[in-house]
């Protein structure tokens, strides 16, 4: 049963209004995670469990035989795809996820497709995916409507799971997950996250990753963070705030070079232009947050450069060839933390840990 939260037949209203930690207990069934729509759902013991179950996967998944079991972990549950917002690697990685543990997909990308050109409301629309599917997948424009899909589907006869994929300029849960993976499998040998500079570079304000990546590095200890982005564009009050109640130390800037020496891993974000409602993008100049083949020197030896991707001119495709450059494995980290989500939610995970000490890949 879902959580004993008495928000059957609230109005969307009323139940938007709901403070975060009211609406994580909503999230979970029987006390696990089954909706995954917010980086606060997640404290450091379930990160850890999640990077635990993406590693024995992504280790089984090197044999053949490793593959073929995996193939075998979930073949009678399906999958719906509703990516009606443009995405490469979210909706690949989760496809791919989906294709590794033997799920079935189905997918709308273009609502013109689908009958909500005809007027049926998103409220029917999401019903209608739950009576074919077990869990729905869902990036889309508008802030609040994956937590809307699960208020929809819990008031009604058939609540499957729901992942946001990416909502508006609020957040992206699944990105901060597969980043916090990323980072720990490169701390790993250097205590983990904890103590470490994180340095989010670019369009700070309306970047989902970075909103949901500050939540989720609340959980560790001794972070700082440094915000580094022009003021029109800084991280916003909600996310400062938080950090401040968690007593987690960051500073705003206003020029990468002043972070390249201190940063143990370097953020970069694209400026976010499509949500732009004046083109008021063009106006800034943005040559203080982009790294080129110049930048490196300053970097520390040991530090990482990520960035969720896409990029535009924000990292000189040279800095690639950089053994610190880091966003091409981390998309494909992407792939094995969403998998792990899977896992998690359909209840697998002690079947997957227990497969791989057996066969001690
Ligand atoms: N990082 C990310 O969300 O990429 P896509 O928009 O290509 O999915």
């Amino acid at each position: 049963m879902k959580s004993t939260l008495n928000v059957k037949n609230c109005s969307w209203d009323q139940f938007a209004s709901l403070p975060t930690a009211q609406k994580i207990e909503f999230f979970k069934k029987d006390g696990r995670l089954y909706d995954v729509l917010i980086s606060q759902q997640f404290n450091r013991e379930l990160l850890e469990e999640l990077i635990n179950i993406a590693n024995a996967t992504r280790r089984i998944a090197k044999t053949k035989e490793g593959m073929i079991w995996l193939k075998n972990l979930l073949p009678h549950k399906r999958a719906m795809l509703y990516f009606i917002q443009p995405s490469t690697r979210t909706f690949l990685s989760f496809l791919n996820a989906c294709h590794i543990l033997g799920i079935s997909i189905s997918e709308v990308r273009d609502p013109s497709t689908s009958s909500e050109v005809k007027g049926e409301t998103y409220e029917d629309t999401i019903r209608t995916f739950s009576s074919y599917v077990d869990v729905i997948i869902m990036r889309h424009p508008q802030e609040g409507y994956s937590e809307k899909a699960t208020w929809v589907l819990n008031n009604s006869d058939r609540p499957v799971p729901i992942f946001n994929a990416g909502s508006g300029r609020d957040q992206h849960p699944t990105q901060a997950l597969l980043d916090i993976y990323t980072l720990h499998r490169n701390f790993a040998k250097r205590g983990g996250i904890d103590g470490k500079t994180i340095a989010m570079v670019g369009d700070l304000q309306r970047g989902r990753t970075v909103r949901s990546l500050s939540y989720l590095l609340s959980n560790y200890e001794d972070v700082t963070l440094y915000f580094v982005a022009p003021e029109r564009f800084q991280m916003k009050e909600d996310i400062k705030s938080f950090l401040e109640k968690k007593d987690i130390s960051y500073h705003e800037v206003d020029n990468i070079d002043k972070i390249l020496g201190k940063a143990d891993a370097v953020y970069m974000t694209r400026i976010q232009d499509e949500h732009d409602v004046s083109g008021e993008s063009k106006n800034y100049d943005y040559s203080n947050y982009r790294i080129g083949p110049e930048n490196l020197s300053a970097l520390k030896e040991d530090a990482i450069i990520m960035h969720p991707l896409p990029r535009r001119n924000e990292i000189d495709p040279i800095v690639d060839n950089d053994p610190r450059a880091k966003y091409w494995r981390q998309e494909r980290n992407g792939m094995w933390i969403r998998a792990a989500l899977l896992i998690k939610v359909f209840n697998v995970e002690e079947s997957v840990i227990e497969y791989y000490d057996s066969t001690a890949i």
